[in-house]
């Protein structure tokens, strides 16, 4: 399905089920400065700004686990100039992640192979997880370097690696236990996913945890993506009949 902008409501009425995990595909940020004129450098300040407002207004309705598509696995692929661009985006805003999240309740954790990433950006990223790790409010899990057949890749050697040194026998292996091998152990899988700008696809986002997500897709470019725009998400989700293979 697809929804055209809505003028932003505010409120949230009562009876609306909030998904205990969201996804957000955080994508439109390049065609929302194009749009602008602007550098797509510009468009992706405005999407890290848009960031903070939605994810604190995620943890303010009560969602518990929020997880957010920064950079994928593909990225990489984008000119030099803009991967850099966003390196930097990442640093300044990690710094204020630092600040600002820490009067949130929020707890900030990283998917994704954060090895690729310069000692500097590591070292941040190290510091922010430390630091939110006594967080017991929501729990923000940011997508950098996150694909999701890397990750799978990546659990899959994770479990080869315990049947070779005899911890486990490969009989063992269950959807459950190798959901135990991924980044997101111990969570619960997404119910609702969400992604702006008009694309209607998941990008290699969350593919084994998403199996059974609702997809809510907005023609709106992430960075003009409102906190209404998240209660239309959260309405149309609570008006979805999920029915797990069942009838
Ligand atoms: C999403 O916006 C941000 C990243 C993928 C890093 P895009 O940069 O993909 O914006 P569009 O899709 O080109 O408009
Ligand atoms: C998905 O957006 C990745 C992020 C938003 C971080 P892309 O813009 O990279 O996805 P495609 O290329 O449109 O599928
Ligand atoms: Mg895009």
């Amino acid at each position: 399905m697809f929804f055209r902008k809505k003028k932003a409501s505010g409120e949230l009425p009562a009876a609306v089920t909030i998904p205990a995990h969201v996804g957000i595909i955080m994508d439109g940020n390049g065609r929302w400065a194009k749009q602008r004129r602007l550098p797509r450098s510009a468009g992706h300040r405005a999407g890290a700004q848009n960031f903070r407002t939605i994810t604190r207004y995620a943890s303010r309705v009560g969602v518990k686990y929020l997880t957010v598509y920064a950079f994928s696995t593909e990225n990489w692929s984008r000119p030099a100039e803009e991967v850099n661009a966003l390196m930097g985006l990442f640093k300044d805003y990690l710094e204020e992640a630092l600040r600002d999240f820490m009067d949130e309740n929020i707890r900030v954790r990283f998917i994704g192979d954060v090895s690729a990433f310069s000692p500097e950006l590591r070292a941040l990223i190290h510091e922010v997880e430390e630091a939110s790790a006594p967080k017991t409010g929501m729990v923000l899990n940011l997508a950098m370097n996150y694909g999701g057949r890397d990750e799978l890749v990546r659990g899959a050697k994770l479990f080869a690696g315990e049947v070779k040194a005899g911890k486990r026998e490969p009989e063992e292996l269950t959807p459950e236990l190798l959901s135990q091998y991924l980044y997101t152990a111990g969570q619960p899988d997404p119910d609702l996913i969400i992604r702006p700008s008009g694309e209607q696809r998941l990008s290699n986002f969350l593919l084994w945890q998403g199996a059974y997500a609702e997809l809510v897709y907005f023609d709106i470019l992430w960075p003009d993506f409102k906190t209404g725009d998240f209660d239309e998400a959260i309405r149309i989700y609570s008006q979805r009949q999920r029915r797990f293979g069942g009838v």
